[in-house]
């Protein structure tokens, strides 16, 4: 039998996501074990999800810490290793020309956030994160301390679109305003671009001239469950080989 990977998740909500990989860990449809489910947001149903299957979980309250922040940030409240200049310069969320203060506070902001994740999430033997519905942007501060490895990716997520098309916050929204009559969801890589890294895998579905933002969200979903599982298994198979 092939050696499973250790998974770590993140999610902001209902994480019927994450749903779809427990199950698939725990009938051995793919070679993985969660290792924690961590969420940007206290009270969400995901993180009873993954209690209900023994998982270990934690919340950094990302509003909470934006709601401190914006009383203003002193030096000795970023982390002790965070680099404005060099983050500025590895972000591809913004042209570099667009960075202003809203932007500095931003990059600064979440890299506090981030830290406090970094801080529990290090303590696990991790192989793998991956975003399960997690609506927070995050910056080079976290990935360069996840991805060490250089050229080697470890951080995957799902855009409910067929990327390049609609990334963004609403991408099944943005397929129906657009009278798209494909839609579908992407697993890809993070990089230090909004939705830019490599694609794993995408699955598409038809949109019928009747159907509902609502139904494109069901059709989606349920091709979600079904990619999700399949590309971290295919992510451990890379590491099997
Ligand atoms: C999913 O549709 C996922 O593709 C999307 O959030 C939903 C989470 O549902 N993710 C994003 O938009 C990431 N930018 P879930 O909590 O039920 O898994």
């Amino acid at each position: 039998m092939a050696k499973k990977i250790n998974v770590g998740t993140l999610i902001s909500g209902g994480g019927t996501n994450l749903q779809a990989i427990i199950d698939a860990c725990l009938t051995d449809s793919i070679d993985a074990d969660i290792v924690f489910t961590g969420s940007d947001t206290p009270g969400v149903k995901g993180l009873q999800r993954a209690q209900k299957a023994n998982i270990s979980t934690f919340v950094v309250d990302y509003a909470e810490i934006i709601r401190s922040c914006k009383k203003g940030i002193n030096d000795k409240d970023l982390p002790l290793d965070f680099d404005l200049e060099k983050i500025v310069s590895k972000q591809q969320l913004v042209e570099t020309s667009a960075l202003n203060e809203q932007m500095i506070f931003f990059l600064k902001t979440r890299a506090i956030a981030e830290r406090k994740l970094l801080d529990i999430m290090l303590a696990y033997d991790m192989d793998l994160l991956v975003l399960a519905g997690f609506m927070r942007v995050l910056t080079p501060y976290f990935i360069d301390r996840i991805n060490t490895e250089p050229g080697s990716y470890k951080i995957m997520n799902i855009h409910p679109a067929l990327l390049p098309s609609f990334p963004g916050t609403d991408g099944y929204g943005d397929t129906f305003r657009y009278g798209c009559k494909i839609g579908g969801c992407t697993v890809h890589y993070i990089d230090y671009g909004e939705d830019t890294g490599p694609i794993i895998g995408q699955k598409a579905f038809e949109i019928e001239d009747n159907d509902t933002l609502d139904d494109i969200k069901k059709k989606g979903l349920i091709k979600e469950w079904e990619l999700y599982p399949q590309c971290i298994q295919k992510f451990a198979d890379s590491l099997n080989r």
